[in-house]
């Protein structure tokens, strides 16, 4: 049999909705298959029933050409089937090997045998080249090294075919590259794999077939060596979408935010931001660009509020707003993109509606004399969900049930509609497809154009060259480089991150 795993005709429906509207993936032996389809479109629905996470209300599964009913996870590990969620499911306090092992762990008498779970990890490591420390507790390692660690945790229940659900999205340019090479030797041992991923190049460069999904149905699949971004883009959009963000020349007025001498210091008592200067200006949007771990993180939530800063001075339009709380930041003009969108963004319990006046429900015209006005609170969030485009069956609908890329253009809604004068967007399209990347950076533009001062923090090089007026490289917690897109190129950028060439800052 040519098809290791063959879904035909799902449907999956939730309350108000067809998440999967009668959806065929056949995925071949030893292939890599993207899954591709716009934020909302039924990818990570389709992928949880195949996990038996969700049971489908139409439909057939087969493995190895066998028919199965995939109550639960339990029963897809035993099948073979192992998932790499788009959130990670991991125990902080634990180790590597305590994470792998929870659920199936080997037995020595009554005792669990720690040290032969730790010796299996260490070669299921060493034969994909994971480079996975099994001792090392999961809050030590970074968010690459988790993902590793969940998708050891399916090689170790004996997953033939792995699913991974946007793992790209939390990654460093750096670890994607990594995951590519661990994807290949995967595929090389004989697994077959699911990826859903919204970077088309990413689907150009690994995946051998594709399959399409638009508003819960299928469109097809392609080979990919016979396709281009291009058309990938139409097919799940169903129009055409323009790659390049079409903007006029930046005309930046007063100075909106204006950091000096800034230091940080993160968790662990680490500096991360020292003595950093950085200004931006009405009109205008600056790029932040640089390797993930450099202060950029720890800037920006000392912007915000979220942390303190040990030394320096912030400023939003002359008026000092150091270490003021996040709502005295809010309320002094600063709307905030959080790069942890679960963390910082929504509360995931409450209705979307509710989410959409997060920091203003308790001013007018959303309260009054502390009674909250539910039917002024529910017409801006119809408002904002119609304007960007937010795909959820109603505003009643708890944020937890919105598609990963809908949770986020609900994010962006509210922030850029409360009309701040600066706009932090740290990694703002991350997780959205192409059609709403393109309609974000159009947002972005257009409030730029209205004289909102835009800080982007972005490990997309191409977002940074494409959206930013100016181009502040950040590397060892300071601005080492402030330049205009136009007067540099991807390769002095990726020098300019990695530490080299550093007097080009004191150059100007
Ligand atoms: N548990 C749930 N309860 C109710 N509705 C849900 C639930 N999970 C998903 N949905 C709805 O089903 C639809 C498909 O969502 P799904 O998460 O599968 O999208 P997706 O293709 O993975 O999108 P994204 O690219 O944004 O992650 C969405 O409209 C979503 O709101
Ligand atoms: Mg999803």
């Amino acid at each position: 049999m040519e098809y290791v795993i063959e879904m035909l005709n799902i449907r999956k429906e939730f309350p108000g909705i067809v998440a999967n509207d009668d959806i065929t993936l056949q995925v071949k032996k030893g292939e890599i298959h993207a899954l591709l389809g716009e934020n909302g479109a039924g990818k990570s629905t389709l992928m949880n029933v195949l996990f038996g996470l969700y049971q489908p209300e139409k439909g057939e599964i087969k493995v190895k050409g066998k028919e199965v009913q995939v109550t639960d996870p339990n029963v897809a590990n035993r099948l073979g089937i192992g998932m790499v969620h788009q959130h990670f499911m991991l125990v902080d306090t634990f180790t590597v090997t305590e994470n792998i092992i929870l659920g199936s762990e080997p037995k020595k008498g009554a005792t669990v045998d720690l040290k032969k779970a730790e010796k299996e990890v260490a070669h299921l490591s060493e034969l994909y080249g994971l480079k996975v420390d099994p001792r090392a507790k999961i809050r030590d390692i970074s968010v690459g090294m988790q993902q590793r660690v969940e998708i050891l945790k399916t090689l170790y229940r004996g997953a033939e075919i792995l699913i991974f659900d946007e793992p790209t999205a939390v990654l460093t340019p750096q670890e994607i590259k990594e995951l590519i090479q661990i994807m290949r030797a995967l595929i090389r041992e004989g697994k077959s794999i699911i990826l859903i991923t919204h970077k088309l190049k990413e689907i150009i460069e690994v995946c051998d077939r594709c399959t399409v999904i638009r508003k819960g149905k299928g469109i097809g699949t392609v080979e990919v060596s016979e396709t281009n971004p291009t058309e990938l883009a139409s097919l799940m959009v169903g129009r055409e979408v323009s790659f390049t963000t079409e903007k006029t020349a930046a005309v930046p007025k007063d100075t909106v935010l204006s950091i000096r001498d800034l230091s940080v210091k993160d968790s662990r008592n680490v500096q991360m931001v020292n003595n950093l200067q950085l200004d931006v200006r009405a009109g205008e949007i600056v790029g932040l660009a640089g390797v993930d771990g450099n202060g950029q993180s720890e800037l920006i939530e000392t912007i915000t509020g979220l942390r303190k800063a040990d030394s320096g001075t912030i400023s939003l339009n002359g008026k000092p707003i150091t270490n003021l709380n996040p709502r005295k930041v809010t309320e002094s003009g600063v709307s905030h993109i959080p790069q942890d969108r679960h963390r910082f963004g929504l509360v995931l319990d409450f209705p979307v509606g509710e989410n959409m006046v997060l920091q203003t429900y308790y001013q007018a015209p959303f309260a009054n004399k502390g009674m909250l006005k539910y039917k002024d609170i529910y017409e801006k969030a119809n408002a904002l969900i119609e304007e960007y485009d937010v795909r959820t069956p109603s505003v009643y609908t708890k944020a937890r049930a919105l598609s990963g890329g809908n949770q986020q253009k609900a994010i962006i809604g509210r922030e850029v509609d409360r009309s701040p004068d600066l706009i932090i967007a740290a990694q703002p399209t991350r997780g959205l497809d192409v059609g709403a990347i393109e309609f974000i950076h159009k947002k972005l533009i257009e409030e730029r154009d209205k004289g909102r001062a835009v800080l982007l923090l972005s490990f997309e090089l191409d977002e940074i060259m494409n959206l930013s007026d100016r181009i502040a490289v950040m590397f060892d917690g300071q601005i080492v480089a402030d330049m205009k897109p136009e007067e540099t190129n991807e390769q002095e950028l990726g020098l300019l991150m990695a530490g080299s060439n550093q007097q080009k800052a004191g150059d100007k």
